[in-house]
């Protein structure tokens, strides 16, 4: 394949940071532009390995803002997108869903009618990659797995946003022949994800002796995915998916969060030398979130069948190097609880 440009949007977020330093790294002669509005949930400091390669450029802005956008794409001339920005925390799509309508479903039209517009209809070479999650789906019982042809049936303000995502992007490569790919992936765990979401945030309050909020019976399952997988899948889908095709990514891996959890304590008190078990005390059953959905699992025979991808990862290795990535990098979890991470783009970035 020739050599791309790439505009990856969210970078500095916790799947973004990954996918980028995968591609940066593996593709010296792309480059690689990293668009990201750096909210609460974007932090540059992810990508500080990789912030001086010639392949890789940092660009701040907002996919709302059509003017912003219409420029980078003028300036960086893309073959293709890989969207990934979002608000993307169910508990505060909950609270605030404005912001979700607007970041995920403007900025995601935003960014469809720059490549529209820019491309000029023609879409030789080109490719708008939506990168979508689970929720869509919906919830499921005890049994079955969620399908490429499962019908959408989100239940959060967060889920029908990302369902919106997908329907637009379809829609894109229906009404106007854009070329398109979608990925529908489960729950990511690994280094760098904000500390708001169930594993980071655990690790936090075991080291910190505070509560572990278990919302309702804590029987809810999730199907794990280690984050660097998920960005060999993108990687993969990027340059092998079929054009108009959607793909499930998933690790095969339920646990309901209490399982999980005794998993999670069982690693950190083994890591910070605590006797086996001693933070289970720390446990505590909280309201539960509202319209919780009980069961997210993947079937991801597709992208596993026709493009030969397979997670690297067990569950055990997996939380094994989660664990001790967070308690090496106190600091990066300190500087997000206590917001200094957000001075770090003016440190690096405005006074040059
Ligand atoms: P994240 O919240 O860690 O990162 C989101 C990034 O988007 C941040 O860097 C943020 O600054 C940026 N962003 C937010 N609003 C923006 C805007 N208006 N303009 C430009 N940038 C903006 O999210 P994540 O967990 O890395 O998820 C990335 C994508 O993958 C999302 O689209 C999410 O729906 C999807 N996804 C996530 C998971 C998961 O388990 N985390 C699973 C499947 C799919
Ligand atoms: P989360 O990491 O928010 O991902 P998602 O809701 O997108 O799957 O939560 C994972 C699971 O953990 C979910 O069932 C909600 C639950 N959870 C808690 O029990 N307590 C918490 O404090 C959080 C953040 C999540």
């Amino acid at each position: 394949m020739k050599n791309q440009t790439i505009i990856i949007t969210g970078g500095a977020g916790f799947i973004g940071s990954h996918l980028v330093r995968l591609m940066v790294n593996k593709y010296p002669d792309y480059k690689i532009v990293n668009l990201d509005a750096l909210t609460y949930a974007g932090n540059l400091e992810n990508l500080r390995d990789i912030e001086n390669k010639p392949n890789y450029v940092f660009e701040r802005g907002d996919i709302t803002d059509a003017d912003f956008v219409s420029s980078i794409f003028k300036k960086y001339n893309p073959d293709g997108i890989i969207h990934l920005a979002a608000e993307s925390h169910v508990d505060r799509s909950i609270s605030n869903p404005m912001s979700f309508i607007q970041t995920n479903i403007v900025g995601t039209v935003t960014l469809l009618n720059a490549a529209k517009h820019h491309w000029a209809d023609n879409f030789d070479g080109k490719l708008f990659y939506n990168v979508s999650t689970d929720e869509v789906y919906g919830t499921l019982g005890d049994t079955g797995l969620f399908t490429e042809t499962t019908s959408y049936d989100p239940r959060s303000p967060y889920s029908a946003s990302k369902a919106s995502t997908d329907h637009l992007v379809r829609a894109y490569f229906h009404t106007y022949d854009m070329p398109i790919v979608i990925s529908n992936c489960s729950n990511n765990y690994g280094p760098n994800q904000f500390p708001e979401k169930l594993i980071p945030l655990f690790i936090n309050n075991i080291k910190h002796n505070k509560p572990l909020p278990i919302y309702g019976d804590g029987k809810y399952t999730r199907d794990w995915l280690w984050v660097e997988d998920h960005a060999v899948a993108i990687d993969l889908i990027y340059h092998k998916g079929k054009n108009g095709e959607t793909y499930n990514i998933g690790g095969h891996n339920e646990w309901t969060n209490l399982d999980l959890i005794g998993l999670l304590i069982k690693e950190v008190d083994k890591q910070l030398g605590r006797p086996e078990g001693k933070s289970k005390e720390l446990i505590t059953y909280v309201k539960d979130r509202a319209g919780h959905d009980r069961r997210y699992a993947i079937d991801a025979s597709k992208v596993q069948n026709d493009l030969g991808w397979v997670p690297s990862l067990q569950m055990e290795e997996g939380m094994a190097l989660t664990v001790k990535w967070y308690l090496d990098n106190m600091d990066w979890m300190d500087s997000i609880t206590s917001g200094t991470y957000q001075k770090y783009y003016e440190n690096q970035y405005e006074k040059r």
